[in-house]
């Protein structure tokens, strides 16, 4: 494989774009004293225009959504609020969205059905705020999102049948919770854009947020056997392949949304493996989103094995050097799905950094939130009712069969080119951290993915929820 390297393309997003305002200036400038004295009036008064209607907008849509439900117990200082942020991000999308009323309608049933995601983000934050040690203790002891007990049982299930469960018998480890335990509700998804997708309505693309092996590559072959030819890229699912002349593939948070939409033509899946998710912009594109999680420690391991011990395009043995070499590896979920300025990782640790651990946390959530599907790679065999559901994807053989890149490189012989054995199997074909990993290396490799640690338990509820609850949207969507 070429293995792309970062910072390739850089310069398309950091583009220059001229001042639309400056010509004007230099008009009323060159013109009579007059003239420039009716421009500067005019101009304050427009700003005043504008600040005006900006704040009666913002005004409008506090009562349209906030209206009599108790606020702020949960708010912390500097940080902005789910819900505040969805409503901003909505009221973005009003601006640029063909169908409106479909917006005011998701943020008037955000009102109808508080959930319990305001519950468990501050739930998550609390633990991000933590020391490391104590995050990962507290998740370990008190499973606070239910998703760990859960898979113990989930693994001793399907080893004593010797197959993957039914619904009913999922339902019986993990029923779906009321509405106040629902991390998924109030449901920040955009129903139109997955709907638009699963209508293949021209221009609209299915954007995979690929974190490295965790699945992705399962989710690339899912996609090829239900798209036709010509909307797939011929590099896996990464179309800027060709359009940076072969340099560069997975970079999508150095494409502008303009260039994307205008490259993608007729592909219609965009994959981002080596970039950030940039939260700010990517939900405008006509896109629906997916991603795909799985356990932090066996992610780590498994690029460490993939590509220094299988040798592709590394040649560092020892998982200690590597470790300290590979900083940027340090809750690189958190980091993707927050997008935060260069140098997070030195508020990984610390009390003093607690504040910048819990806003890292907020918004790598809040974006979490609305992704139409957030899988778990140990959880793909369970997959198919949501793939099938929110991107009308029929074929889903892909979800049971293991598929690894370049097979041919490094094929290996562990008898596991078949997922019979759901959770269980994926486990039995990795590298097991407890046994590879000394104990101090793995208290520090635990360590510095705490916060991931967190947010995949959170990506994990997501997608149980949505897999036995199917009413309210909290599951596949309706219509
Ligand atoms: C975490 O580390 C601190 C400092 O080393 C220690 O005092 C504390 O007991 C540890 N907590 C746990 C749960 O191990």
């Amino acid at each position: 494989m070429a293995l792309a390297r970062r910072g390739g393309q850089l310069s398309t997003s950091r583009r220059k774009r001229a001042n639309p305002h400056r010509p004007a200036l230099h008009a009323a400038f060159r013109s009579s004293t007059l003239r420039e004295t009716v421009f500067l009036v005019g101009l304050v008064v427009a700003i005043f225009f504008v600040a005006w209607t900006y704040h009666f907008i913002q005004l409008c849509l506090d009562l349209n959504t906030e209206g009599g439900e108790d606020h702020g117990d949960r708010k912390l200082p500097g940080l902005v609020s789910p819900e505040r942020s969805k409503i901003e991000s909505e009221a973005r999308q009003l601006r640029g969205s063909a169908s409106v009323d479909n917006e005011r309608q998701s943020i008037k049933r955000s009102k109808a059905t508080k959930g319990g995601f305001e519950r468990f983000v501050g739930i998550a934050l609390d633990l991000s705020g933590l020391e490391p040690n104590e995050t990962l203790h507290r998740l370990d002891t008190e499973d606070p999102f239910g998703t760990r007990n859960f898979d113990k049982k989930l693994m001793e299930e399907e080893t004593r049948l010797g197959r993957i469960l039914t619904m009913e018998e999922i339902e019986k480890l993990f029923p779906c919770p009321q509405i106040e335990e629902r991390i998924t509700l109030p449901d920040f998804r955009i129903e139109a854009k997955a709907k638009a997708f699963r209508d293949g309505v021209k221009g609209t693309f299915l954007f995979f947020q690929h974190l490295r092996k965790a699945g992705g590559t399962n989710f690339c072959s899912l996609a090829e056997k239900n798209l036709p030819k010509r909307a797939q890229p011929r590099y896996y699912c990464m179309p800027d392949m060709a359009w940076s002349g072969n340099k560069n593939a997975g970079y999508l948070h150095s494409w502008s949304n303009e260039e994307i939409t205008r490259r993608m033509k007729e592909h219609r899946i965009a994959g981002n493996e080596w970039e950030n998710f940039d939260p700010t912009r990517h939900f405008d594109l006509p896109a629906v989103f997916a991603t795909s999680f799985r356990h932090p420690l066996d992610r780590a391991l498994s690029q460490f094995r993939f590509e220094c011990v299988e040798d592709r395009g590394c040649h560092e043995k020892d998982i200690h050097r590597w470790w300290e070499k590979r900083s940027d590896l340090k809750n690189i979920y958190t980091k993707t799905f927050a997008d935060p300025a260069v140098g997070a990782k030195r508020y990984f640790r610390g009390s003093e950094n607690s504040q910048q651990r819990r806003m890292f946390m907020s918004t790598a959530i809040g974006t979490l939130s609305k992704f139409h599907i957030v899988l778990s790679m140990e959880w793909l065999a369970y997959a198919a009712p949501q793939v099938k559901g929110t991107l009308g994807f029929k074929d889903v053989s892909a979800l049971t069969t293991r598929v690894r890149p370049h097979i041919g490189q490094a094929k290996r012989e562990d008898g596991q080119d078949t997922n019979a054995l759901g959770s269980a199997s994926i486990k039995k074909a990795s590298w097991v951290p407890e046994e590879y990993l000394d104990e101090k290396q793995y208290t520090k490799m635990s360590e510095d993915l705490a916060l991931d640690e967190v947010l995949t338990d959170v990506a994990r509820r997501m997608f149980l929820e949505r897999l036995v609850c199917t009413d309210l949207g909290g599951g596949v969507p309706t219509g």
